[in-house]
């Protein structure tokens, strides 16, 4: 039978308040077995992880701090996380996370913080690297400033995924020398004008994973519908398609990859 891991979802928003029961059941119709959760800021926490202990065989969280969430004094913030996170990792920790973020960079709307989401992402890398857990980075408009970062850890053994990948072939070919990275391919690879058409399949498929990023950034024929996992199947197909491969082998290889990744 086949199985989807959706990679990137944010089924814990309170745009799914009302049906995430239904939300799931669909999902779980569609073949989509696991939903893996990046956190947003310390507020959306307790959301988060009260949905992965309502459906704990299929929702895995993840803790970190979004570059577009960062308070003036966004070091508190993060001060509170590790906490949590430290708790976990103790022996008989109790939400088993299994990865880091969302982090990043996004110079899209603010550009004036851009000091301070560097800071806020090194500190989450050295998260990732002390527990030794995959990193979920988000960038927007900020590719020179991303590999910039990412230089300093080459040899570091970091490993992670670089969430809605939707860059040029000279971007693909400059994160590919990132090793432990995958890309993580969503919605954006539907829409009718999409390059990442022609870039994905200069990506070997054994680095590339699925994700939604509900409920945002909804596949074609959903697009600006409030995205959930279930139609994470469209996007499936347009991977399908950019490699010449069955359906059913996208859904094998990706999920073997993001189990790769999580440990799962
Ligand atoms: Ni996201």
């Amino acid at each position: 039978m086949r199985r989807l891991i959706d990679t990137h979802c944010h089924v814990y928003d309170e745009a799914f308040r009302e049906d995430l029961p239904q939300v799931i059941d669909r999902a779980r119709e569609a073949g989509i077995d696991r939903l893996l959760l990046p956190n947003i800021n310390p507020g959306t926490m307790d959301d988060l992880i009260r949905v992965c202990d309502t459906w704990p065989d299929m929702c895995c969280p993840m803790i970190g701090l979004h570059p577009e969430d960062l308070a003036q004094d966004f070091i508190t913030q993060l001060d509170g996380l590790k906490t949590i996170l430290d708790e976990d990792r103790r022996e008989g920790g109790g939400h088993r996370f299994i990865g880091i973020g969302e982090t990043g960079l996004d110079l899209y709307w603010d550009k004036t913080r851009l000091d301070d989401q560097i800071e806020s992402f090194r500190i989450q890398i050295e998260w990732s690297l002390m527990y030794d857990l995959p990193i979920v980075i988000h960038s927007r408009d900020s590719f020179i400033q991303l590999v910039g970062v990412l230089s300093d850890y080459r040899d570091r053994g970091l490993r992670g995924i670089f969430h809605c990948f939707s860059g040029s072939v000279e971007e693909a070919e400059s994160l590919m020398g990132f090793d432990g990275f995958m890309f993580g391919i969503g919605g954006v690879l539907t829409f009718k004008k999409s390059s990442l058409k022609s870039v994905l399949p200069l990506i070997p498929i054994e680095r590339v994973v699925l994700e939604t990023d509900c409920p945002y950034l909804s596949p074609v024929p959903f697009r600006g519908k409030r995205n959930e996992p279930s139609y994470m199947v469209n996007t499936a197909e347009s991977v399908a398609q950019a490699y010449g491969v069955s359906i059913d082998e996208v859904a094998r290889i990706t999920s073997d990859n993001a189990c790769r990744l999580f440990r799962l």
